[in-house]
């Protein structure tokens, strides 16, 4: 089957352009000696698991643990990072379950969490990893000192069940090299281990060299691009690689048209690009400005376009955010020089827990 014979929305992936990224993230990484652990929050998809892994990559990051069982169940349990505080005895229960057969690490920031994570495992007799998990950049969680730092390294350290494997950050951009180098120096003022320090996001990946702590590397977006890193000229059209084919199905005045892509395919992530809300990039049509969407339409100002597109054109739209998009479907359909080669389930899609 051909792309164009696909009826529309539906979600592709372009292999060639995927394969592309996938090889150039890689050899980076590979050239300055840092693991490359991708995350899989971005496509959630065993088959580019399997490629990341089988092109070198050191194990996988999975945000949640019901990501993570996926990816194990799908065999690739040797080496998994779920960066997130995780919690509350259901989870638990399966954390435990999952590590006795699966290598896992989490990033921590509190001593709940690691009090939580010890009493678990030392009841169901296994060890988990642990990476303190240090907010550099004051975007998300993280202790924000290198003395909270410490003080769960030390903790982590003595508690049974756990084994302390270094830290993490997100982002990372190369800014933040002198808190690192603070947290590090703590550390080893303390006496305490850091095999591992993960960095993380697509934005800064290619920097990472300008932080030579770090160990390894946590990407997620990079295998697909998507219409942020459009504009900010991390990935040209060609290599972004995630795509919704879309139906012109409305056009009621010349400066407006509507898509059969809402936010049910696109997913609602609205982003400020070019001077305004954008919630994707039009390829045919890259003056196009989708500046909003309700669930089954993509709401699209076309008064800058010099050729406008017909109601029951065709066209190819890049999302804003590739990872909620990802997440509102079923399958991946993989695609080569216009061809159909595969249809991916999305296994990980819908793992909240
Ligand atoms: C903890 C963590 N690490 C790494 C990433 C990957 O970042 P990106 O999607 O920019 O590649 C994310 C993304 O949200 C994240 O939350």
């Amino acid at each position: 089957m051909r792309l164009d014979e696909l009826d529309t929305p539906t979600l592709f992936v372009d292999l060639d352009a995927l394969e592309g990224n996938l090889d150039r993230f890689q050899s980076y990484f590979t050239s300055h000696g840092i693991g490359l652990r991708p995350h899989i929050k971005t496509h959630k998809t065993l088959a580019i698991a399997h490629m990341q892994m089988a092109r070198g990559a050191i194990g996988l990051t999975c945000q949640k643990l019901g990501e993570a069982e996926v990816m194990a169940a799908g065999g690739l349990f040797q080496d998994i990072l779920i960066p997130y505080n995780v919690m509350g005895s259901q989870k638990l229960d399966r954390l435990t379950a999952l590590a006795s057969w699966a290598k896992l690490t989490l990033g921590v920031d509190s001593a709940y969490t690691l009090r939580g994570l010890s009493e678990a495992c030392s009841r169901d007799g296994v060890t988990v990893g642990v990476l303190i998990d240090v907010d550099f950049s004051g975007a998300r969680t993280g202790v924000t000192s290198a003395s909270e730092a410490v003080e769960l390294g030390v903790l982590a350290h003595r508690l049974p069940g756990l084994e302390l494997r270094g830290i993490m950050g997100f982002p990372t951009p190369p800014e933040i090299r002198p808190q690192l180098q603070a947290v590090l120096a703590a550390f080893d003022a303390a006496g305490l281990p850091h095999p591992t320090v993960s960095g993380g996001s697509t934005k800064s990946a290619l920097s990472a060299h300008f932080l030579p702590e770090l160990t390894e590397y946590r990407a997620g977006e990079y295998p697909v691009g998507g219409a942020g890193h459009l504009y900010e000229g991390r990935h040209t059209v060609e290599q972004c690689a995630l795509r919704v084919i879309s139906t012109v199905v409305s056009r009621p005045t010349p400066d407006r048209m509507y898509l059969d892509a809402g936010s049910k395919t696109l997913s609602a992530s609205l982003a400020t690009f070019r001077g305004g809300p954008c919630a994707g990039h039009i390829v045919e049509y890259p003056e196009a400005r989708i500046h909003g969407f309700s669930e089954e339409h993509g709401h699209v100002d076309i008064s800058a376009c010099d050729r406008k597109p017909e109601i029951g054109e065709r066209v190819q739209v890049l999302p804003v955010h590739p990872c909620p998009c990802v997440n509102e479907h079923d399958e991946l359909v993989a695609v080569r020089k216009g061809r159909v080669q595969a249809v991916w389930p999305i296994h990980a899609r819908g793992k909240i827990r």
